[in-house]
């Protein structure tokens, strides 16, 4: 048997420490950067899902641990991820069946924006007022022993979760899933001028004429004054349901107005490229794009289909909300004999079967949008024009046949054909030979497709990927303790003093005071002149 020298032995111990030691101190420098972020996406719907699982990919990719509240979770074991599942939220719907009857593309046909009435808003409240009731969320904020650096949180036309952060005594970061517009930004930096900004829901464009810069006007008022009551409700909900979690906590909850308005950053799901170019606070970082992993190869029957194609692909689908399965009978057969006139082959996301397909169509349960979006021979994307379709079809620089539903996707949609990277047209039982003269065009006149490639130059050419834009904003915030430096002066401020209002009184008195004290003066003299004279 071989025996080693004492000092060979001695050696070999003092390498060893030096790599452990080394070893120890790395983990420390790692799991010290290494921040515990919870992201919270309560909206329902498989759109905002996407976003939500968007953020925590970023995170996971730069090393962080991530706690998702979702209602979709994976179901895949990932390091450093744990998801809690809130889908019973959405089953709370689906149970009415009125309610998902509602959703159906033929039902929404003709019935004006749902986005802007009050039920849109009493839904959204509803859905929160479940989140923050979740047996496992209640759960999660319960325990004294989690603790998070920074709490991430959809904005949705609500701020009823803005308690959380201040249960973990970290910031608060919000991300707006959709174009930026003044409800949003009226948390950040106070409401926009709705002389040059739009409000989501809008059919109109910049700029705008006198009577839409007045109808502008009259819708912010008017929702403002819808706001005034769901914030009570919220106030309640959030009077309510904070004080006993925070309590196990031992933290108190501040007034609900402070911690409405202690947002540290916004990210936007917007570039400018898509949308409009806004006049943003300091604390606001778009970040449109960043949900788009590198597309994964096609399956491979779609791949030899679309490869195949020699006239090229167009691509049709109607998003995740509203399923071409809701359209009605004449709409379906309509549609099926105007593109088996095509030579183009069509991909159609259609969640059922259909009987005497043409043979250039093809139907999909279940689309890899990305992927066949970064197909070189897709020629045309049909869609609804959600905010996810609409910077994934600039992404790949796709030009698109807009038919918006509801929400969002007509101002997407008009700003889309404002662009010049496709056509928009009034999705209806009467739209075929619109809908037909728009294909044909956008196949035929070069200028969509080049305008599409230009905007997504635009759109890729920025200082950091969205992808990166998050973690190095999370850091931020986190590291400069919420940045309170970048917090718009503007949230200071109210109202009456940015009208000048006080002013406005003071100006009017004095120049009451003076036309009394003329018109005082002169009678006067008139008065003393007339007992000189007589
Ligand atoms: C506001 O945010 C800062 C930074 O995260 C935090 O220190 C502070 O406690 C928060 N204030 C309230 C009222 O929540």
């Amino acid at each position: 048997m071989k025996t080693l020298p004492s000092s060979d032995v001695r050696n070999y111990f003092k390498m060893k420490y030096k790599t452990a030691v080394a070893l120890v101190l790395l983990g420390l420098i790692v799991s010290s950067e290494a921040l515990r972020i919870l992201v919270c996406y309560p909206m329902t719907s498989k759109s905002h899902s996407i976003l939500g699982h968007g953020v925590v990919n970023r995170l996971l990719e730069a090393g962080h641990e991530v706690t998702h509240i979702t209602s979709f979770p994976r179901g895949t074991v990932l390091q450093n991820l744990r998801e809690v599942n809130v889908s019973h939220i959405a089953k709370a719907f689906e149970q009415d069946k009125s309610s998902k009857e509602e959703f159906s593309l033929k039902n929404m046909l003709g019935k004006g924006n749902f986005a802007e009435s009050v039920i849109f808003l009493y839904y959204v409240f509803i859905i929160h007022k479940n989140f923050l009731e979740d047996q496992n969320v209640v759960k999660l904020f319960s325990d004294p022993n989690e603790k998070f650096d920074a709490v991430i949180l959809e904005w949705f036309f609500t701020e009823m979760n803005s308690g959380i952060p201040v249960l973990f005594d970290c910031p608060l970061i919000w991300v707006c899933s959709t174009e930026p517009h003044w409800h949003a930004f009226r948390i950040m930096d106070g409401i926009t001028n709705p002389a040059y900004t739009l409000d989501l829901f809008t059919h109109h464009t910049l700029p705008l004429t006198f009577w839409q810069r007045a109808e502008g006007l009259y819708k912010i008022v008017k929702k403002n004054l819808q706001l005034l009551v769901f914030y009570q409700l919220e106030k309640w909900i959030y009077n309510s349901y904070y004080p006993e979690i925070a309590a196990k906590r031992g933290v108190t909850m501040p007034p609900y107005d402070d911690a409405v308005y202690n947002g540290s950053l916004m990210f936007l799901n917007a570039h400018p490229s898509i949308g409009g170019a806004m006049k943003l606070p300091q604390n606001t970082v778009n970040i449109a794009g960043y949900h788009i992993d590198k597309a994964k190869p096609l399956p491979q029957d779609l791949q030899k289909l679309m490869d195949e194609a020699k006239d090229g692909v167009i691509y049709f689908s109607m998003g995740s909300i509203l399923q071409s399965d809701g359209m009605s009978e004449q709409m379906k057969r309509s549609l099926l004999d105007m593109f088996g006139k095509y030579k183009q082959t069509v991909i159609w996301k259609f969640e059922s079967d259909l009987d005497d397909v043409p043979a250039n169509v093809h139907l999909l349960k279940w689309a890899p949008q990305t992927s066949i979006l970064a197909h070189p021979n897709l020629k045309l994307f049909i869609t609804h024009g959600g905010q996810l379709s609409t910077a994934e079809a600039i992404h790949y620089g796709v030009p698109l046949v807009g038919m918006p539903v509801m929400a969002d996707q007509i101002l997407n949609m008009k700003t889309m054909a404002a662009k010049g990277f496709g056509i928009y047209i009034t999705l209806a039982e009467d739209m075929y030979s619109d809908l037909d003269t728009a294909i044909r065009k956008v196949l035929d006149d070069k200028t969509y497709a080049e305008k599409a490639k230009e905007l997504s130059a635009l759109f890729h050419d920025r200082d950091m990927s969205p992808g990166k834009a998050i973690p190095y904003w999370v850091e931020y915030i986190v590291r400069n303790r919420g940045a309170p430096h970048l917090r718009s002066q503007a949230l200071n401020v109210p109202l009456y003093q940015k009208l000048y209002l006080d002013l406005a009184v003071v100006l009017t008195i004095i120049i009451v005071l003076i036309t009394k004290a003329v018109k005082f003066i002169l009678v006067w003299r008139s008065k003393k002149q007339k007992e000189k004279s007589s």
